[in-house]
């Protein structure tokens, strides 16, 4: 169970459609595009005229969703299936629509057992990000998770990806993209299995384990404190939130290190770990509470995008840091009114167990401060308050100060992930106001999303600072027609992005910001 999901191979090339080496060609066909095109009347032959014909039912027309599966039945050509997909508009056409576009290419030959695919990229798609983006797409939409069923998987996995230029020249950018995309969506995917992984199998112990076997390399070292470690660091609110289970704490250290010599910022990614969030004596309702195997989604996301950027080699250091506990009720467990001391002496009032998250990254962004950050991130899924702002479309950004959040949202639309600033001001401040200590762990009601941002913001000792709550979008509560059901990865991409872009130190606030030239 400690493998790596499964990862295709990607390759990418330009030439004729019906020498490609795939079982399943993937066509997007746009809605106001000219009905005179090469590849179309190409596919129209290989097909003996299945296009034309479906042209005149109707059924073929480039509205958004459509699809229309066929045959390829000239002996002359190599795939032997066609599916054309509906793309809509060309003038919508962006990153989003590519990865759905990808992940329906993905899915499609996923479900039906078809081991190599080729994605055909036409008009702007064959663009190097947007190439990025279909591949990410396609890699995530065949991304399946049978580890726990006992009868054999229905369909084999996919094996080949393979990129099909149709109109331009296949260049050195699209050989970057191609290895962009492989190395972000294996670490979504990664994400996405540990977030899957029942909490009685993936303990705080588990986790670390497994992100030493996962993200260890040569550039790349994870150490796991254990409660002795966590203890010598003065951990106090990570200690209490796990003080009610017999799984002991962990804190996974993870420390990449650039090639050469080593200058600039050091980001921080941290990540929340709840291997399971019952709400300790706060205890939460019955209904759906095994959702909260997935309270670790954040941490994944830290381990995902290590790994990802193991391989990419970005020119900075970056930090992964997760505290992983399991949050349970008991006879040890801490009591609404417990007071405790955070990692950097604060006094926290926990006026609810289940506040629990913010207790554990607080004491983590004391410890990435210790071990030498200069920029810090959190993931989370943090708060319920966050799904009632956002749904499940975006996730929610506090931060401070404005440039390094404008770098952060910067960074997540690169990544074709939907991030959404709420504000951070001080007015919200008082709500966590504590009769008796420093600080309450909790804010009420109103505005829970910000307050739960703001007690984080406490503990960042004034770096910049940007929080992600992805409570409604670290998982998928039905499949669609590019994307599995369960686990979505979200945040890797986002991670590993900002990385990746802000690299070198500049003038006016210590970071420059640099696209690659095919972002
Ligand atoms: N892990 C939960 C938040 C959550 C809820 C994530 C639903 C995903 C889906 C978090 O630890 C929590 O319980 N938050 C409380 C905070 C409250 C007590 C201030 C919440 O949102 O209800
Ligand atoms: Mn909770
Ligand atoms: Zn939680």
């Amino acid at each position: 169970m400690t493998s790596l999901p499964h990862e295709p191979a990607v390759s990418g090339s330009s030439g004729s459609l019906a020498d490609a080496d795939v079982d399943l060609i993937v066509v997007p066909l746009f809605q106001d595009e000219p009905d005179s095109d090469e590849s179309l009347e190409a596919l129209d032959a290989g097909t003996a005229g299945a296009l034309t014909r479906a042209r005149a039912r109707g059924e073929l027309t480039g509205r958004a969703q459509e699809l229309f599966f066929t045959d390829i039945v000239t002996e002359s050509w190599s795939p032997a299936r066609l599916l054309l997909i509906g793309a809509g508009p060309l003038s919508r056409l962006d990153r989003r629509l590519a990865e759905v576009l990808g992940g329906v290419a993905g899915m499609a030959a996923r479900d039906r057992g078809l081991a190599r695919v080729g994605v055909v990229a036409r008009n702007e798609l064959g663009t190097a990000s947007l190439v990025q983006a279909s591949l990410e797409g396609a890699l995530l939409g065949a991304f399946r998770d049978f580890r726990f069923k006992t009868a054999p998987a229905p369909s084999s996995p996919l094996l080949h990806v393979r990129l099909l230029l149709d109109d331009r020249p296949w260049s050195a950018e699209h050989d970057a993209a191609v290895a962009r995309a492989q190395a972000l969506a294996a670490g979504a995917n990664l994400a996405r299995e540990l977030s899957n992984e029942p909490a009685n199998l993936l303990t705080p112990q588990a986790f670390g384990e497994r992100a030493a076997t996962l993200v260890t390399s040569s550039r790349t070292t994870v150490e796991i404190l254990d409660e002795e470690a966590i203890a010598r660091e003065e951990m106090g609110l990570l200690l209490g939130v796990s003080q009610g289970s017999v799984e002991p704490a962990r804190v996974i250290v993870m420390r990449y290190t650039p090639p050469g010599k080593v200058q600039g910022p050091t980001l921080a990614l941290v990540g929340k770990g709840v291997t399971f969030d019952t709400g300790g004596i706060s205890i939460k309702p019955a209904d759906s509470m095994d959702r909260m195997k997935r309270d670790m989604a954040g941490g994944a996301a830290v381990i995902g995008a290590m790994a990802a950027l193991d391989r990419l080699q970005p020119s900075s250091a970056v930090l992964g840091i997760v505290p992983a506990a399991e949050n349970m009720p008991g006879g040890r467990a801490i009591r609404p009114g417990d007071v405790l001391t955070a990692a950097n002496g604060t006094s926290v009032e926990v006026l609810n167990t289940d506040a629990e998250g913010r207790l554990i990254l607080a004491d983590a962004l004391t410890l990435a401060q210790r071990l030498g950050a200069t920029h810090l991130i959190d993931i989370a899924t943090l708060t319920g308050a966050c799904v009632i702002a956002l749904g499940h479309h975006a996730s929610a950004l506090v931060g401070h100060p404005d440039t390094w959040v404008e770098q952060v949202l910067h960074a997540a639309a690169a990544a074709g992930e939907r991030v959404w600033p709420l504000p951070g001001d001080d007015s919200y401040n008082r709500q966590l106001d504590s009769e008796t200590a420093d600080v309450a762990n909790i804010g009420g009601r109103p505005a829970g999303a910000i307050t739960a941002g703001l007690f984080l913001k406490r503990f960042s000792g004034g770096l910049p600072w940007a929080h992600l709550d992805i409570a409604g979008t670290a998982w998928w509560e039905e499949a669609e027609a590019w994307h599995p059901k369960g686990a979505s990865g979200i945040g890797v991409r986002t991670l590993a992005t900002l990385c990746l872009l802000y690299t070198s130190p500049s003038p006016r606030d210590g970071l420059l910001s640099r696209m690659p030239s095919s972002a």
